[in-house]
């Protein structure tokens, strides 16, 4: 029987880091989608004490450096996405292996001013865990910043057996490695979004539909139409209670 506390996504993740950190600049649902969105929704980080949690190879963390925040530290579940998140950000900025759904013990209470985590908490079931955690590290008053996968992108991609409630589903990506890799995940419908968030002690500040960005046309025109139409991410913002 699998064991419920190992990381559902941990064996595809390890197989795709290297994949997805060549690759996912250049995709239509990471760089011309949800990559832009995010950093739209994040804004000004100058001075800012940030957490990015589930970082995988490290864009936004490279991102959020060079856009002037004070001090950053990052994790991720799959050792070879570390590996890579470091390469790309040298030795200053601490990142580590952990999992998310377990207690983030190496940072202090009350230690950040901003928590963002890039479509990584489509891989937990409970909420509770990590929306605790960020609830925990974060200042009075900061804000969480996370992107996951759109309920009706998602519904109509996974089809699940109803929209309602938290699901297992898996899907076969191809678009980063040579061989396919099965990568497990959580459907999750809105309530089950919005619902955790409101019981970790945040206030919802805004949920933004994510849609491709204009030059994503004339790269992929069919891409381009798709995301256009169905939204794939949203980006919710909230605000630490
Ligand atoms: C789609 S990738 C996104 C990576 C990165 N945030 C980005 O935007 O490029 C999802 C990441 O979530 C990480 N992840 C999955 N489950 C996790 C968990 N339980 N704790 C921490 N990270 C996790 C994966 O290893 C992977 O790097």
């Amino acid at each position: 029987m699998a064991d419920p506390d190992r990381p559902i996504a941990l064996e595809a993740y390890e197989a795709l880091a290297d994949g997805y950190a060549a690759k996912a600049e250049t995709k239509a649902e990471n760089g011309y989608n949800e990559h832009p969105a995010i950093r739209r929704v994040i804004g000004a980080v100058t001075g800012l004490d940030v957490l990015d949690a589930g970082c995988g190879p490290g864009f936004l963390t490279r991102d959020l450096i060079a856009a002037g925040a004070s001090r950053i530290a990052a994790f991720d579940v799959s050792p070879r996405m570390v590996e890579l998140a470091r390469e790309r950000n040298g030795p200053e900025t601490p990142i580590i292996a952990a999992d998310m759904a377990k207690p983030l013990d190496w940072l202090a209470d009350a230690s950040f001013d901003l928590v963002v985590s890039s479509l990584a908490l489509d891989y937990v079931r409970d909420w509770s865990k990590p929306l605790g955690e960020f609830r925990r590290v974060l200042k009075p008053g900061g804000r969480l910043v996370f992107s996951v996968q759109h309920p009706l992108g998602s519904y109509l991609w996974f089809r699940p057996e109803t929209a309602f409630g938290v699901h297992y589903c898996e899907a076969s990506w191809r678009s980063f490695t040579e061989e396919p890799v099965i990568v497990p995940d959580y459907y999750r419908s809105f309530e089950e979004i919005v619902g955790p968030l409101l019981s970790a002690g945040f206030a919802l500040a805004g949920v933004h539909e994510t849609r491709p960005v204009p030059e994503l046309e004339q790269i992929d025109p069919e891409k381009y139409r798709r995301h256009s139409t169905i939204p794939t991410f949203m980006v919710i913002e909230a605000l630490r209670q």
